[in-house]
C-alpha cells in the first residue's frame, strides 16, 4: 500500500464560475441550493451519495465518498458566471424552463443573486445566437485579461479560497488543431492578432489556467484539449477536465455497448436519433455547431468495441446519430436507438431503445461532481489532464500515447481507485483468490 498523498483541506469557499448561464447550469445552482435547504436530494451524483468500497469484502467499510475525501460542502460554494443575456439566474432558470416554477421559487433569493458578468462572445462561433451582455476589447488578449479581472475581483469580493470554472456554454463550429494552438507562445500570439483559430470558448479557458483554476469542458467544443492550454495547465499547476459531458443518449450506449461486447455479440448498425427543443437544441440545428457534437457522440462505440481485435464483429458498424430540434419538448429530450446485432452463427437480432430523459436534470450532478472533483484534485497537487474524470464526459481528454476510455464501468473502477490512492487505501482488482485459498 503507498501513503496517502497529501491533500490540503478544503476550507473556506470555493467559488464556482460556470461560462453560460442557461439550463444547466441553472439547473445545477437551483439544485444545489434546494439541497441546501434540505428540500431536494442529490439524485445522480456520486460525490453526495455514492459509497466506496476500502478493502476486502469481509471488512465492509463501505463509507460515503464525501466522508472518504475531503470535499467542498455544499454550503461553502458561490456560484457566479458569464452570459451574454442579462437575465439574472431565476430569470434565466424560467427561460429555460426545466425545473417548475414553485421549485424555483423556493430558492428565489438566491437565484437573482447570481447577475451574469458580461461574456466574451462572437457569432462566429454560435451562429444561432446573439445577445447585448457582451465585453468589448482591443483584441483576444484584452479580452482574456478582462475575463482575468472578473475572477479576481469575484474572488475577493466572495471571500473565496479557490476557484473553479467550467465552461457550459453553447456549442461552438466544428475546428481543428492549427499551430496557433501549438504552445503558450504561439497561442498568446495568436490572442494579440485577433487569430480565427480561437473561439470565446478558448478565451475563457486561457483565463481560467492563466489563474491556476481547474478547468472543465462541459461541451465538445476544441476547448482546452490543445497542445498550448496543456502546457499553460502544467506551468500553472491546473487540473483539467472534458469534454462534452456524458448524459443521455451517449450516457445509455456506454452503459449498453460495454455489456453486449462483454458477451461478445457483434454489432452491425447503430442508429440513434434525437429530438429535443432548448436553446442547445437550437444552437445545435446549426450544421456547424452539431458536426462538433456529432464528432464527439460517435468516438464512443469505435473505441469501446475495438474493431481492430474484433472485426468479426464490429467492422464496418453503420453508425448514425441525428438530433432534431423540435420546440415543443423544451428540456425534455427524446432518444430513439436500434441496435442490430449478431448472435451466435450470424443470426440478426435487434434491440430498440426509447428514453425520455431530461437533459438537464441529467447533466446537473455531473456540473456538480466535476466541480467538487476537481477541486479536491488541485488540492491534491494533480494538474493536467484528469484522466479519472472520463466518467463525466462523451469524450474524455486524454494522453496523446493512449486512446481514451469510454466504458462506463473501466470508468468509474479508474475513478474510485484514483480516490483510493489519493487517501492510501488498497486499490480493489476483483481478484479475490483469499476467500478461497
Ligand atoms: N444538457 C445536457 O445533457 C448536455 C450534455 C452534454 C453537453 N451539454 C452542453 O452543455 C452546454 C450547455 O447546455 P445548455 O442546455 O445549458 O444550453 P443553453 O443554451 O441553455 O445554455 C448555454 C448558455 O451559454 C450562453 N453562452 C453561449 N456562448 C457564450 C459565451 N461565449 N460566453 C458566455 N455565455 C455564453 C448562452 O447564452 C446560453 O445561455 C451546451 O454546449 C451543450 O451542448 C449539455
Amino acid at each position: 500500500m503507498t501513503p496517502p498523498i497529501e491533500i490540503a483541506p478544503a476550507r473556506g469557499k470555493l467559488g464556482v464560475l460556470l461560462v453560460g448561464l442557461g439550463a444547466v447550469s441553472t439547473t445545477t445552482i437551483a439544485g444545489v441550493m434546494a439541497i441546501r435547504k434540505g428540500l431536494a436530494q442529490p439524485i445522480g451524483s456520486l460525490t453526495q451519495m455514492g459509497t466506496i468500497r476500502l478493502g476486502k469484502r469481509t471488512e465492509a467499510r463501505a463509507p460515503k465518498i464525501k466522508d472518504f475525501v475531503s470535499l467542498a460542502g455544499l454550503d461553502d460554494i458561490v456560484f457566479g458566471g458569464w452570459d451574454i443575456f442579462e437575465e439574472d439566474c431565476y430569470a434565466a432558470a424560467r427561460t429555460a424552463g426545466v425545473l417548475e416554477q414553485s421549485q424555483l421559487d423556493q430558492v428565489r433569493a438566491e437565484l437573482e443573486a447570481v447577475k451574469p458578468m458580461p461574456a466574451v462572445f462572437d457569432q462566429r462561433y454560435v451562429k444561432r445566437l446573439d445577445g447585448p451582455n457582451v465585453k468589448k476589447g482591443k483584441n483576444k488578449r484584452d479580452l482574456a485579461e478582462q475575463l482575468i479581472a472578473d475572477i479576481r475581483a469575484f474572488k475577493s469580493h466572495h471571500g473565496c479560497d479557490r476557484m473553479v470554472m467550467i465552461w457550459v456554454g453553447s456549442t461552438e463550429v466544428y475546428m481543428k488543431e492549427t499551430a496557433a494552438h501549438a504552445t503558450v507562445a504561439s497561442f498568446e500570439k495568436a490572442l494579440e492578432q485577433n487569430d480565427d483559430a480561437i473561439p470565446s470558448s478558448m478565451v475563457y479557458a486561457y483565463a481560467a489556467i492563466r489563474e491556476g483554476l481547474p478547468f472543465a469542458n462541459a461541451a465538445p467544443n476544441l476547448t482546452a484539449d490543445v497542445p498550448a492550454m496543456l502546457e499553460l495547465a502544467a506551468r500553472m499547476k491546473s487540473p483539467l477536465a472534458g469534454n462534452d459531458m456524458k448524459t443521455g443518449q451517449t450516457l445509455i450506449k456506454t452503459i449498453i455497448a460495454p455489456g453486449l461486447k462483454a458477451r461478445l455479440l457483434g454489432v452491425k448498425g447503430w442508429y440513434s436519433t434525437n429530438i429535443l427543443g432548448n436553446r442547445d437544441g437550437e444552437v445545435l440545428d446549426d450544421p456547424e455547431s452539431f458536426k462538433t457534437k456529432e464528432e464527439s457522440k460517435k468516438s464512443a462505440l469505435d473505441y469501446i468495441f475495438q474493431p481492430h481485435l474484433y472485426p468479426e464483429l464490429y467492422q464496418d458498424l453503420c453508425h448514425v446519430v441525428r438530433i432534431n430540434y423540435y420546440p415543443p419538448r423544451g428540456d425534455n429530450k427524446e432518444g430513439w436507438d436500434n441496435i442490430d446485432l449478431i448472435g451466435w452463427l450470424g443470426y440478426p437480432m435487434q434491440l430498440k431503445i426509447n428514453f425520455l430523459c431530461r437533459d438537464s436534470i441529467l447533466a446537473a450532478p455531473i456540473v456538480l461532481d466535476s466541480v467538487l472533483l476537481l477541486d479536491l484534485a488541485k488540492r491534491a497537487g494533480m494538474s493536467g489532464i484528469q484522466e479519472w474524470l472520463s466518467f463525466y464526459f462523451k469524450s474524455p481528454m486524454h494522453a496523446p500515447e493512449v486512446y481514451p476510455e469510454h466504458d462506463l464501468f473501466i470508468q468509474l473502477m479508474k475513478l474510485k481507485n484514483t480516490l483510493r490512492y489519493m487517501q492510501g487505501e488498497e486499490l480493489i482488482t476483483h481478484l479475490g483468490r483469499e476467500y478461497y485459498d
